[in-house]
C-alpha cells in the first residue's frame, strides 16, 4: 500500500532527515516544502514581489538546495511564509505531489494540518531549542557559513515565533498526529520510531 506521509516540526528538529531516510527506505517521493519558501525568499532577495516570485516558482529555483540553506536566504523564506497570498500559491503543487502514485513524503510546518489533513501517517518531529540550535550551527560550519552559536540560536529563536504567531497555517502539531522527540534520539532511533508510527496504521 503506498501511503501519503505528513512529517512536520521546527528548524533543525530532525524532520527532514527523518523525511529523507523514510522516502528512502520505503521507495517513496520526497518533497522538502521548505525549500519552496526558501526559493521564493531567494527571489525576494533579488527584488521580485512575494507573489509574483511564489506564482512563478519552477525546478530550476530549487534546484541549488545548498544556496538556498543559507541564513539570509532563511530569514527571508520565514518572512514569506507569513503571506496568505504566498502560501496559498504553493499550495497546489504540494497538494499534486501528495497525491503521486507510489507514495509520498512531504516534511514542512503545515503539512498535516493545511495541505494533507488526510495523509495517512502524520509526525510531528521536535527537539529542544538548545539541540536546535546546535544541530543547525554545526551544519553551517560545515557548509562554510561563519556563524557564531549565539547567531544561530536567536535566528532560530526569531523564525519559530513567526512559524508560531501567523495567522496562516501557523507550526501546529495536528491532532493526530505522532509526536517524536529527537533531542536524546540518535539518527537511527527516530527513523526507526517513524517507521514504527507508519506500520501501525498499516
Ligand atoms: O524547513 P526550512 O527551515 O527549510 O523552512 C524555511 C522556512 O519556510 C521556515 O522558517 C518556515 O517559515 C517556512 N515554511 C513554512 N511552511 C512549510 C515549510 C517551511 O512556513 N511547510
Amino acid at each position: 500500500m503506498s501511503l501519503t506521509i505528513a512529517i512536520d516540526g521546527p528548524a533543525a528538529s530532525g524532520k527532514g532527515t527523518v523525511a529523507r531516510a523514510l522516502a528512502q527506505r520505503l521507495g517513496y517521493a520526497h518533497l522538502d516544502t521548505g525549500l519552496l519558501y526558501r526559493a521564493v525568499g531567494r527571489k525576494t532577495l533579488e527584488g521580485m514581489a512575494p507573489l509574483e516570485a511564489a506564482q512563478s516558482l519552477s525546478a530550476s529555483d530549487v534546484a541549488d538546495a545548498d544556496a538556498l540553506r543559507a541564513p539570509d536566504v532563511a530569514r527571508a523564506a520565514s518572512r514569506v511564509a507569513a503571506m496568505p497570498e504566498v502560501r496559498a500559491a504553493l499550495i497546489g503543487f504540494q497538494r499534486a505531489f501528495a497525491q503521486r502514485m507510489g507514495g509520498a513524503v512531504l516534511d514542512g510546518r503545515d503539512i498535516g494540518t493545511v495541505i494533507c489533513p488526510d495523509a495517512d501517517v502524520k509526525l510531528f518531529v521536535t527537539a529542544t531549542d538548545a539541540v536546535r540550535a546546535a544541530r543547525r550551527h554545526k551544519e553551517l560550519l560545515g557548509k562554510g557559513h561563519d556563524v557564531t552559536l549565539d547567531e544561530v540560536t536567536a535566528d532560530l529563536a526569531e523564525r519559530d515565533r513567526r512559524d508560531a504567531a501567523r495567522a496562516t497555517a501557523p507550526l501546529v502539531p495536528a491532532k493526530d498526529a505522532v509526536l517524536i522527540d529527537t533531542s536524546a534520539m540518535s539518527i537511527e532511533t527516530a527513523v526507526r520510531t517513524a517507521l514504527d508510527a507508519i506500520r501501525a496504521v498499516q
